[in-house]
């Protein structure tokens, strides 16, 4: 079949690999002309793995372009993918759908044939209307089905997640466009993946309570770390504990710094908008966002306490900088809230990240990046592990104790034993895991 992808950001670049991969041919188109220029030399904007092997091995096959002329992609595509970014509107928090009805106007002056437009960026209850709206008005002679399917991959394990999902969600009531969608899908609805079918507006609503729910469960075992700490349990055993029953689950219950990423936090923001103005206000999530708010600053009270009260003049060693590993994005990362947090208490920050430094550098001033964990906590008054990338997990922690100025360790991951880490000497403190009460 013939794709076009409209956004060769995470979503549209993730997407349209795997659709290659699967022997659709796909091209992606980008206003951003340097985007497409550095795409066509081989060069992947973004980290994430197995994207760039994926993408090179599509493109010499011929079943991947890249491109800035949509009228070009369009002309012989059976479906268009509208896969642009729904960035927080400055001010209200509203999802800002200014690209996503300029990609409309352009796939309405570009239409030729049947088209099914798919809108993959997450986009509030009604977009979809509106989108079939502008096509429509702008070419009330052209024939098309404007159809809604969320994206639900990961960073970090984005090309397993979107080649191994849990579900397609598809909302259309177009007969049609259900066909061209199922043999879209076919090689992974082949792989047993389930394809539901629902309203338009019912698909774009469950994007949002997906990501919402996840906040939620996340949000919900941290504050029961919050609990352990005070009463002497350990979050991990409650959430072994709680995750065993069927309906609960065991995903998405580690407790740490508080949720960060360009989805949750934006998408939260965003339901909460959607259901004020209709009437219906999301307490839970108003309730989750103002609480994952405050947790990234009572991280550094954390790390703060750890050092006896005051990090005035102190140096701080901090592993990990991105908001999970095996990414280099730094969007709403909840290091930034804690080192500002730190610096604003009089500390001076030396950080390591195998990845995202380069992000870092625009979000965060003053601090010292470092090549390595050693390089991190050398001479430090404390480290603090913000995000678990699995190259910290097995460190020399022999060495990290010899090169420290003071062995504390605040471990926002939960990524070391306490018996191992007070054996070895360390004054060391986690996330829901003290073992007396305080
Ligand atoms: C999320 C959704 O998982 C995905 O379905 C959607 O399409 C986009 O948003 P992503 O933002 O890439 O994906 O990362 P995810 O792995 O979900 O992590 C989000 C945040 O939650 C990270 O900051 C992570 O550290 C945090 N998290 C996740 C926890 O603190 N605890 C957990 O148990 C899981």
């Amino acid at each position: 079949m013939q794709v076009a992808m409209i956004g060769a950001g995470y979503v549209g670049l993730v997407s349209g690999a795997c659709f290659s991969d699967f022997g659709h041919r796909v091209t992606c188109v980008d206003t951003d002309t340097a985007k497409i220029a550095a795409l066509k030399a081989g060069d992947i904007p973004i980290f994430e793995p197995g994207l760039s092997e994926l993408v090179a091995t599509n493109v010499a096959a011929e079943r991947l372009f890249f491109t800035t002329d949509l009228a070009g992609a369009l002309e012989e595509a059976e479906a268009v993918f509208i896969a642009v970014g729904t960035p927080s509107r400055r001010g209200d928090g509203h999802a800002d759908l200014s690209y996503v009805y300029q990609a409309a106007r352009d796939i309405a002056r570009a239409i030729r044939r049947y088209t099914v437009v798919v809108t993959k960026s997450t986009v509030p209850v009604g977009t979809g209307d509106e989108v079939e709206r502008i096509i429509r008005e702008l070419r009330p002679d052209a024939e098309f089905a404007v159809v809604s399917n969320p994206e639900f991959l990961r960073e970090g394990a984005a090309i397993t997640d979107f080649k191994r999902p849990d579900r397609i969600v598809v909302g259309t009531e177009d007969e049609r466009a259900k066909q061209v969608m199922t043999d879209l899908y076919r090689p992974l609805y082949l792989n047993q993946a389930p394809l539901l079918f629902t309203s338009r507006r019912t698909a774009e609503l469950t994007k949002y309570a997906a990501n919402a729910f996840l906040a939620t469960k996340i949000t919900f075992i941290n504050e029961i770390a919050d609990l352990c700490e005070k009463v002497g349990g350990n979050v991990q055993d409650v959430a072994r504990g709680i995750g065993l029953d069927n309906r609960i689950g065991s995903k998405f219950l580690h407790a740490g710094p508080g949720y960060g990423g360009s989805c949750f936090p934006k998408d939260t923001l965003a339901l909460i908008k959607t259901a004020q103005d209709h009437g219906a206000p999301t307490r839970i999530v108003e309730t989750v966002v103002a609480v994952n708010d405050q947790r990234k600053r009572a991280m550094a009270r954390k790390v703060i306490q750890a050092l006896g009260g005051s990090v005035r003049g102190r140096t701080v060693g901090i592993l990990g900088l991105t908001f999970k590993p095996n990414t280099d994005d730094m969007r709403d990362a909840p290091s930034i809230a804690i080192i500002t947090a730190l610096q604003d208490a009089g500390a001076i920050v030396r950080a390591h990240d195998p990845e995202g430094v380069e992000q870092a550098r625009l979000v965060l001033s003053d601090v010292t990046y470092v090549d390595s964990p050693y390089e991190a906590a050398t001479g430090a008054d404390a480290l603090v592990i913000v995000t678990e990338w699995d190259a910290f997990r097995a460190l020399d922690l022999k060495r990290i104790r010899a090169l420290m100025g003071q062995p504390v360790v605040v471990d926002l991951r939960n990524i070391y034993r306490s018996d191992e880490m007070a054996a070895l000497g360390f004054d060391y403190s986690s996330v829901g895991r003290e073992l007396s009460p305080g």
